[in-house]
């Protein structure tokens, strides 16, 4: 049958094929075309309280800010037992019955909490094989309340890694403002007050990998994006040189930190927001944790004028992560529209 499953992955209807409406029409096969990406890989440690080492740190991350779009963090500071609990309570929580999950189901971009089977559940002209997730985390008081209680550590966990990450979130932003001739503090206050949407992402295993996609290519609407994922992979970037897709490799604890709309905004143009999506499984799950920080609701995004001059004229219009709520509630991810470019 060619119907959609709506409000079950198709996992859990049991499909031994991938339905039609799953399927994607790309040039090559997914994910068994992509060459494995050589990201930066950069070890924070000492980078709080060594100046010398901030130095470096600074310079590599805006070289990779720069180059690729693209990095990932070691010694980044989150215990290895936070990043283990909340991808165990996220994977308990994905293997809950469906009737318990779909508490959360909703089509509404604005709500804080939502649970989905595609971008837009029964209104995508294609499926994604993903459920998720997503969760409003900062300030975590005004929002934990509002997040699954079952399994019962989930708060818990989550919680503890939301914290986490948000305050990794602002260090490593703070490395990018002074890569940018900023300063370590400019966007600080901003962040602290900031949106911090965290998308909690299973991809089952799939039959024919090649045919689906977990998440179509998109650039995401944060400053930065900080992704945690179990021991599958399945996120690929574009090469910003030759466009080229690249699988990012799963590396035991570190966290992959990608360049979302807003800070391309920031930088004007001279750090892009990677595009990227999510290919497949045959083997095994996938469980990602993607934690998207911006300013707040109303706080625009604006280039500075220190990044503006006669070699880099203003080339974006300021938004805000309100803004992009609109947007995505008038269009549908899967028709390739991107919030960027109505910003430029
Ligand atoms: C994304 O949020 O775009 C990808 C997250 C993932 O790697 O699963
Ligand atoms: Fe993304």
């Amino acid at each position: 049958s060619s119907s959609c499953p709506m409000g079950k992955t198709a996992q859990e209807k049991g499909f031994l094929h991938v339905p039609e409406c799953y399927k994607v029409q790309p040039v090559d096969r997914l994910r068994f075309d992509s060459k494995i990406a050589d990201i930066p890989t950069i070890d924070l440690e000492g980078m709080c309280d060594n100046p010398t080492r901030r130095r470096e740190v600074v310079e590599y991350i805006g070289n990779a800010c720069r180059n690729s779009g693209f990095f990932q963090v070691i010694n980044h500071g989150i215990s290895q037992s936070i990043l283990d609990g909340a991808i165990s309570t996220a994977t308990r929580f994905f293997d809950l019955p469906n009737a318990e999950k779909a508490k959360f189901m909703s089509n509404e971009v604005q709500k804080p909490v939502r649970y989905g089977t595609s971008i837009k559940d029964g209104l995508d002209k294609v499926q994604f094989w993903r459920v998720f997730l997503k969760q409003y985390a900062n300030p975590l008081n005004d929002w934990i309340h509002l997040w699954p209680n079952n399994p019962s550590d989930y708060r818990e966990k989550m919680g503890d890694y939301a914290v986490a990450v948000q305050k990794l979130a602002i260090e490593i932003m703070g490395t990018i403002t002074e890569s940018l001739g900023l300063g370590p503090t400019y966007l600080t206050t901003k962040l602290d007050d900031g949106m911090q949407v965290m998308v909690v992402n299973c991809y089952p295993k799939c039959p024919q990998a090649e045919l689906a996609f977990g998440i179509p290519p998109h650039s995401d609407y944060s400053c930065i994006t900080i992704l945690l994922q179990n021991s599958a992979d399945g996120l690929e970037i574009c090469d910003l040189g030759d466009g080229s897709w690249k699988l990012i490799p799963v590396v035991h604890s570190s966290l992959q930190v990608n360049v979302g709309d807003y800070l391309e905004v920031l930088s004007n143009g001279r750090y892009k927001s990677v595009v990227h999506r999510v290919t497949l499984n045959s083997e095994k799950t996938r469980v990602s944790i993607a934690s998207l920080h911006s300013l707040g609701m109303d706080v625009k995004m604006e280039t500075p004028k220190e990044l503006v001059d006669e070699g880099h004229p203003k080339g974006y219009k300021e938004s805000s992560f309100n803004d992009f709520l609109v947007f995505i509630s008038k269009i549908n991810l899967d028709e390739g529209k991107s919030f960027l470019s109505t910003l430029k």
